[in-house]
């Protein structure tokens, strides 16, 4: 038996294999566009562990794996022996002996490394709280869509430094862009993350700074899932780091902006940018739908003798 690739960071992909899988993404949103069948996959089975809640990623993986003819699994720690502490080596051992693919969206990072090393089959981090790698694939889709290549642009990062923030800092890397950060102190990116890119990657506390002359403006929620205790206490400290048109005005000419979702109008992002009649942040949601397609045909056809 190979070992199977897996997709836990956007490091675990080369940046030909990236970029390959959002060229990819692109022609298979103009083939779902034109009604084109995509079956291609029949009798496959995606199991989807969710130990957080979800709309997007739930939606786009539970329905890009039927327009690819197979099937995909919800499984809940609630209702599965994951929740009663099973152990996750054996969970990885016994779910992969039955599918073709495992998606998981959970707590600590080290869940998704550890059932990676014990899986038959490709496993794909669907969200923890370090990374969000498959949130990065819809977003280079969506610039690239909209701009053209990203090598060599400035992308600014305004708010927590979370695990869109530090799948942002990949995403530098593989994707070579510069990346300015501003967020308030004791928010900041892991220091070894900040310190292994130091070459492409800024951190401060001055939005305005960060946003001068930046090709995106990219932010996200100021609590993360998980630390809902900590909502009101964060909306205090990151008061100064909302994205609005003020801020866009330091930004290129043609800016875009983007948010994973959800969103919060009137807290990280300004209703006004949030209902904007040209903002890209919808394509941004439905390019989950078509990068995950491709990195899915990719991971399975990879499993192919
Ligand atoms: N952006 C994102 O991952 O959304 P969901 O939490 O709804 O899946
Ligand atoms: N940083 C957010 C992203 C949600 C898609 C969270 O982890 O809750």
């Amino acid at each position: 038996m190979t070992t199977p690739r897996h997709f836990l960071t956007l490091l675990d992909f080369s940046p030909d294999e990236l970029q390959a899988v959002l060229a990819r993404a692109a022609q298979m949103k103009r083939a779902h566009r034109a009604g084109t069948d995509e079956r291609n996959f029949a009798g496959t089975v995606l199991g989807m562990i969710f130990a957080k809640s979800s709309t997007r990623t739930r939606v786009s993986f539970e329905a890009g794996m039927a327009q690819l003819g197979g099937h995909a699994m919800f499984l809940s720690p609630q209702d599965t022996q994951l929740g009663r502490g099973e152990p996750i080596e054996d969970s990885a051992r016994v779910i992969s002996s039955m599918v073709d693919m495992v998606m998981i969206r959970t707590f600590g990072h080290d869940i998704v490394e550890r059932f990676a090393r014990h899986s038959s089959v490709p496993v794909i981090n669907a969200l923890t709280d370090d990374y969000h790698p498959c949130q990065l694939l819809a977003d280079m889709q969506t610039w690239i869509e909209h701009r053209g290549p990203v090598a060599g642009k400035t992308v600014c990062w305004v708010g927590d430094g979370n695990n869109m923030c530090q799948s942002y800092i990949n995403a530098a890397r593989q994707f070579d862009f510069e990346l300015r950060i501003a967020c308030p102190p004791g928010f900041e990116p892991a220091a070894e993350l900040l310190a292994a890119n130091r070459d492409r990657v800024q951190l401060s506390q001055d939005p305005a700074a960060a946003a001068r002359g930046a090709d995106l403006v990219v932010t996200d929620v100021w609590a993360s899932m998980g630390q809902e205790a900590e909502q009101q206490q964060r909306a205090d400290q990151f008061q100064p780091y909302q994205v609005n048109a003020q801020l866009m005005s330091h930004a290129a000419a043609d800016a875009l902006y983007m948010h994973c979702l959800p969103a919060h109008r009137g807290e990280e992002i300004s209703a006004e940018l949030m209902d904007a009649s040209d903002t890209v942040i919808w394509d941004e949601a439905e390019n989950r739908l078509h990068a995950q397609k491709a990195l899915m045909e990719f991971l399975l056809l990879s499993q192919r003798p």
